[in-house]
């Protein structure tokens, strides 16, 4: 890699969520450059020269730039996957399945040949899957695939305790693992207020109230702006992620990863807490989950499960 081009990072997609990642990193000036694609190439280059003016304005050094087509994407320390349909009128989840599994694959072929050494964050829903998806496409080492969710779905969870509670922002660790839908994992007992047990400060039934909210955050935000979803707390999130990797921090987040026998499943990605570094998921964190934990993550890799089976059904990885 050519060390005095800076760290670049490449967005795929630079809808709501892939644009809100670049203007955060630009804003952090955490790298020296970010390359934007996407199919709509004018709106891409508008959105890259102001996010280039909004960078001066801050007396940050990273430009915005825009690649005509993925050869462009070159020599990317980090790529941002976001590019996805979302799911239209009379689209089935697995119509919306296979179509993105279908960009998601072109997309990761492009990365893998011209970014051959980037670490690779997945954003597109559904997301445990299409992370999988493009892990099995690069042919990377599974800690160079990372999937973004566990972050948003705890800071959804951490944002709900604090409205509860009235106080403790900043101060709150929420704790969610499994996949990114419904069934996701919600941890109350490893979720703190300034260190102090949840259980401590909030009752069983205002615990459970938070724990089915953060389970739809998503929907309820999609449920207010009506078409599109949501894009601040995603974006932020997965910036994070790249500023863990680039700057090689070493701390752990939750975040979906393929699992090779940790909490006994492999062969599947699910959300579990990993040291992020400058060699992607370098480590994964096995906590101990009681067997109600351990029932709730179960079905959760059961739904990711299910999205694989229907991709195999459909012959997606056909000749692999
Ligand atoms: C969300 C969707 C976009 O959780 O996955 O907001």
């Amino acid at each position: 890699m050519d060390k005095e081009r800076g760290k670049r990072v490449g967005i795929v997609g630079a809808g709501n969520v892939g644009a809100t990642v670049a203007y955060s990193l630009a804003m952090l000036g955490s790298c020296h450059e970010i390359i934007l694609r996407d199919n709509k190439i004018d709106v891409a280059r508008g959105k890259a020269l102001d996010m280039s003016q909004a960078a001066s304005a801050v007396r940050s050094h990273t430009v915005v730039s825009v690649a005509e087509d993925m050869s462009e994407l070159d020599d990317c320390d980090v790529v941002v996957v976001t590019a996805g349909s979302p799911r239209l009128p009379g689209m089935s989840r697995d119509d919306l399945l296979m179509i993105n599994a279908k960009i998601t694959k072109e997309v990761i072929v492009g990365i893998a040949q011209y970014s051959p050494h980037a670490i690779i964050i997945m954003v597109s829903n559904p997301l445990d899957a299409m992370t999988y998806v493009a892990l099995k496409e690069s042919g990377f080492d599974r800690s160079r695939v990372i999937g973004m969710a566990g972050i948003l779905d705890s800071s959804r969870m951490a944002s709900f305790i604090q409205e509860k509670l009235g106080y403790g922002g900043g101060q709150i660790r929420a704790s969610v693992m499994g996949g990114h839908g419904d069934d996701m994992v919600p941890l109350p007992r490893y979720s703190t207020v300034a260190g102090v047990p949840l259980s401590d400060v909030l009752t069983d039934a205002e615990i459970e109230e938070v724990v089915d909210r953060t389970r739809h955050g998503g929907a309820e935000i999609v449920g207010h702006l009506k078409i599109g979803s949501a894009y601040y707390a995603p974006a932020k999130s997965t910036a994070i992620m790249v500023e863990a990797i680039l700057k090689d921090t070493k701390q752990i987040h939750p975040c979906a990863v393929f699992l090779d026998g940790e909490y006994g499943y492999k062969d599947i990605v699910s959300g579990v807490p990993v040291m992020l570094g400058a060699n992607g998921a370098e480590k994964i964190i096995e906590v101990t989950l009681n067997d109600n934990e351990k029932a709730m993550f179960k079905r959760s890799c059961d739904s990711v499960q299910e999205l694989i089976d229907a991709l195999n059904e459909n012959k997606f990885f056909k000749g692999k």
